[in-house]
């Protein structure tokens, strides 16, 4: 295929998973609106609908609680290809929904879908951005509750990164209910077990569930109480670069009223980084909040410190020769797992695959630090990768093949809004 039949395929694959004003992620695998894969799939979107695009993110905050959370999944009907399904959750939502979040990049991607001077975009913009500011404090209100200006888990779904090695130990700390209910997953019906986690896993997975479905998903509850609380170098990023991107918006939209706070948390997280920084692995790593251990190694996550804009200069560096590294050590970047470690395995959900959001984020922070080998480097690759395997969910970085599911609409997303060389060539 050339590009531009990859870039016709990658609209087709938008357009196939429409349902209706939003997008599901993959056919099958995950039948429903997936929280930031609206967010990037309103990126591709953007480049060939505009209207479109602010539609996706207009209904992901249908889903919005009482409280401010915008979760995870909007099931909206049920479907009996999918464990755990809203029978699961059983939230007090309408339309249903599960319970816990996912990384807030909605307000990074409203600043760019918003054309300045576009009277239709920036009345679309100011409608959500009550909405978005709502979300991000409910972050800092239950995901940092001692105020330590880092953002934790309280499920590992809630990272987007949901099988990474960095919950394992605190993942083995949950004991598995002794009343959980029984279950089938539906998820190996459409995918390798080999690509997916394994049932001591998700019998935890569900264990932090139940306590939530038990605490009538009181929000301060699971925060305070709750068996799983990660510090989380994603989440944290993802909102700090949120947080500035907001900050942007009010001011476009002359929202002076909200820019005192949002300042305070960009300031808070700032200060904050330090208690994820990990002298040894060289850079910024999960840590449980609960006990105060950190995770042993570096992710694609890590990486995100140049996107976030944070991190010591001292710090950054270093971070940069480990990214170095672990490019001369794969022949596609950026895998979610540090590839010199025992526990990486190329092909099992984020524990060594790659995925094209995080390759867009992470690329974005290394272009705007400077650093533009690295950046070059990431879009080639994910660019290569999306080429000679198609639009997966995920990539193997030691071979380049296709993981998980295919036809993936936020892989076709962020080919058409970044990776694709026609667009590349366009924006020179
Ligand atoms: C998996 C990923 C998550 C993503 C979802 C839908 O659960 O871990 O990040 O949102 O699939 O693509």
């Amino acid at each position: 295929m050339t590009f531009m039949d990859l870039d016709g395929r990658a609209i087709a694959i938008l357009q196939e998973n429409d349902r209706g004003g939003f997008t599901i992620p993959t056919r099958r695998l995950y039948p429903f609106q997936w929280n930031w894969d609206s967010a990037f799939c309103a990126l591709g979107f953007a480049t060939f609908d505009p209207d479109r695009a602010w539609q996706e993110i207009e209904t992901l905050f249908e889903g919005q609680w009482a409280d401010g959370m915008v979760p995870h999944i909007i099931f909206r009907r049920d479907d009996p290809d999918y464990f755990p399904g809203p029978s699961v959750w059983r939230t007090p939502a309408e339309p249903p929904t599960s319970g816990y979040s996912q990384p807030p990049v909605v307000a990074t991607i409203i600043r760019r879908l918003l054309r300045e001077g576009n009277p239709d975009d920036t009345r679309r913009a100011a409608a959500l951005f009550d909405k978005t500011l709502a979300w991000h404090r409910w972050f800092h209100t239950y995901r940092d509750p001692f105020r330590r200006g880092v953002i934790g888990l309280a499920h590992p779904w809630e990272s987007g990164r949901d099988n990474s090695p960095d919950w394992d130990e605190s993942l083995r700390a949950v004991a598995v209910a002794p009343d959980l209910e029984p279950y089938e997953r539906r998820d190996l019906d459409h995918v390798d077990a080999s690509e997916r986690p394994h049932k001591d896993e998700y019998d935890r997975y569900l264990t932090i569930v139940s306590f939530g479905r038990n605490a009538a998903w009181d929000a301060d509850t699971i925060a305070r109480r709750g068996p799983f609380l990660v510090a989380d170098p994603g989440l944290t990023f993802i909102l700090l670069r949120a947080d500035r991107d907001l900050l942007a918006l009010a001011n476009t939209l002359g929202r002076h009223d909200a820019t005192g706070e949002i300042e305070g948390w960009i300031s808070l997280a700032e200060a904050g980084a330090d208690y994820m920084w990990n002298e040894a692995a060289h850079g910024f790593c999960a840590r449980n909040m609960h006990d105060d251990v950190i995770s042993p190694a570096l992710t694609n996550a890590s990486m995100l410190a140049f996107y976030a804009g944070a991190g010591s200069p001292a710090q950054r560096t270093r971070l940069a020769a480990e990214a170095r590294r672990i490019a001369d050590s794969v022949p596609f970047l950026m895998p979610s797992w540090d590839p010199a470690r025992s526990e990486f395995e190329p092909r099992r959900y984020w524990r060594g695959p790659i995925w094209c959001v995080m390759n867009y984020m992470i690329a974005d922070g290394f272009r705007e630090a400077g650093e533009d080998a690295l950046a070059d480097r990431i879009r080639r690759d994910t660019a290569a990768l999306i080429e000679r395997a198609g639009f997966y969910e995920n990539f193997d970085p030691t071979t380049g093949n296709g993981c998980g599911g295919a036809d993936f609409s936020w892989t076709a997303a962020i080919w058409l809004a970044w990776a694709s060389p026609t667009r590349v060539a366009a924006a020179a």
